[in-house]
């Protein structure tokens, strides 16, 4: 299923599951943006196994941006989320997460993540969809060695369905 969105000055670009010739770019962004990134092995297997859902943003250009999710039972982790250099302050990630949540609103009844406590840029991100900071593990990162504030949105549920 691809959905089309337009970006803050107009652009067109699509968000659709990860396809496994997307994984190369994928790669090379992940690593222009952490210090850790992941593997090619582990991309495969966001994009490719059980539960999990592994969305990629992308236009005539090529990849533009990506979020990962893990699901157990009615809980949602998120596992990583980038979008290239070239392509940031557009709302990339603001349609990733938007199309993130629409897909899994029905099945889920949150979504949880870390990230950097000084990750200014992201944590506000996560606040503007309605994420709340609910603990932090002590150094959980390395290189450098950081905290990670936990982050958790909770998915509003009909309280009376019929
Ligand atoms: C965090 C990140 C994913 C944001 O992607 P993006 O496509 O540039 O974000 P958007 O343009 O969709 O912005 C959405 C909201 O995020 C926040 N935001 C994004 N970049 C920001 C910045 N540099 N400073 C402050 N707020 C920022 C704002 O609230 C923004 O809403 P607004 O445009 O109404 O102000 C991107 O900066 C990135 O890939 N960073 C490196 C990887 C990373 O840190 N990932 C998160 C790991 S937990």
């Amino acid at each position: 299923m691809t959905a089309e969105f337009k970006d803050k000055t107009d652009r067109r670009f699509q968000i659709a599951e990860a396809a496994l010739s997307q994984l190369d770019e994928i790669e090379d962004i992940e690593k222009l943006c952490f210090a850790v990134p992941w593997s090619y092995t582990n991309l495969e297997a966001q994009a490719t196994g059980k539960n999990k859902l592994f969305l990629c943003a992308s236009d005539d250009t090529g990849v533009l941006g990506y979020v990962g999710l893990t699901m157990v039972l009615d809980e949602g982790y998120i596992a990583n989320v980038a979008v290239a250099p070239r392509a940031r302050r557009r709302g990339i990630a603001d349609a990733l997460l938007f199309e993130l949540e629409r897909r899994t609103k029905k099945q889920l009844a949150f979504l949880t993540l870390e990230v950097r406590a000084s990750n200014a840029p992201a944590i506000k991100l996560y606040e503007k969809h309605g994420f709340a900071v609910v603990g932090r593990r002590k150094n959980y990162y390395t290189q450098p060695q950081e905290d990670a504030l936990l982050m958790t949105f909770f998915f509003k549920k009909d309280e009376n369905p019929c």
